[in-house]
């Protein structure tokens, strides 16, 4: 039986890689941010996992607005970084676990998920930055991944509810795994931030402390709100926040709050890092 270790949150704004490839994690304006990771890789050099399974949106590599897969799953044995446009480095090469990613869809499939499954599929900033941020003098990655993206892009959105309930699948499958592996589960986006319209550079404080300090031991509170209500609180891009939803439930039923950072702005987002581990 796998073993659920613990689940790791991130922001994932593209400029963070602009800073790690300048070497500006001690200026000022960044400093505030990258000092909420030494613990992060303090954990992760403790739990030695295996497998990451990871719940982020997808920014224009593989879906754009004319074919949105609500639920995608990603089932191949590599998967490549490209740069949809920030000018980022391209960053290694990850390791998938297709056989997991089969499983994780066989349960999802069966507890009636209709998903897209995907034997391609490229890594955007959402997935490299926060494994640049994790690991960042790996020559390799340590872990292989199976990647599951929700629409939180393109309208109609699913609901929180139904992004925790797709989470608590996601761990029925990995519990119910045969082999040995150590997994941590990663929620990546958010939390408050709007790129685009009249409300550009909106963030809420007030939401994100809400969604922090009830992610641990009340996540249902996070899936009262609609979508329409959640982009009015959080920003059209802080909805982001449904992956960390899914990811907590991907964590299982009870958890503790081992470490947070949270820090505005990074870019134009209210950015928030966090780790939880089965309580
Ligand atoms: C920013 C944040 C994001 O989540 C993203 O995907 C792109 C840009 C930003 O704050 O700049
Ligand atoms: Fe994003």
């Amino acid at each position: 039986m796998a073993e659920i270790v613990g689940a790791y949150f991130t922001s994932h704004v593209p400029a963070i890689g602009g800073a790690i490839a300048r070497g500006d994690q001690q200026a000022p304006y960044w400093k505030p941010f990258f000092d909420g990771f030494p613990p992060v890789r303090a954990w992760l050099e403790r739990m030695k996992p295996d497998v990451v399974v990871s719940f982020s949106n997808d920014h224009g590599l593989n879906f754009f607005l004319d074919t949105m897969p609500t639920f995608a799953v990603g089932a191949a044995e590599e998967y490549h970084n490209a740069d949809e446009g920030w000018g980022l480095p391209v960053y290694k090469t990850m390791r998938g676990h297709a056989a997991l990613s089969w499983h994780v869809i066989e349960g999802l499939v069966a507890d009636e998920f209709d998903v897209t499954t995907c034997q391609r599929m490229l890594v955007d900033h959402a997935l490299s930055i926060p494994f640049e941020l994790a690991w960042p003098d790996a020559a390799q990655w340590p872990v292989r991944l199976v990647p599951i993206g929700i629409n939180t892009v393109q309208h109609p959105l699913p609901s929180a509810k139904r992004c925790l309930a797709l989470g608590r699948s996601v761990h029925r499958a990995i519990h119910s795994w045969p082999g040995g592996e150590r997994v941590v589960v990663i929620g990546t986006g958010g939390l408050s931030h709007q790129l685009d319209g009249p409300r550009a550079g909106f963030m809420n404080k007030d939401y994100d402390r809400f969604c922090m300090d009830n992610l641990s031991a009340d996540p249902e509170a996070l899936t009262r709100d609609s979508i329409h209500e959640i982009v009015r609180l959080a920003g059209t891009q802080g909805v982001e926040v449904l992956n960390w939803i899914a990811a907590r439930g991907a964590l299982g039923p009870s958890a503790r709050e081992l470490h947070r950072n949270y820090h505005i702005p990074i870019s134009n987002t209210a950015a928030a890092t966090m780790v939880l581990e089965p309580a």
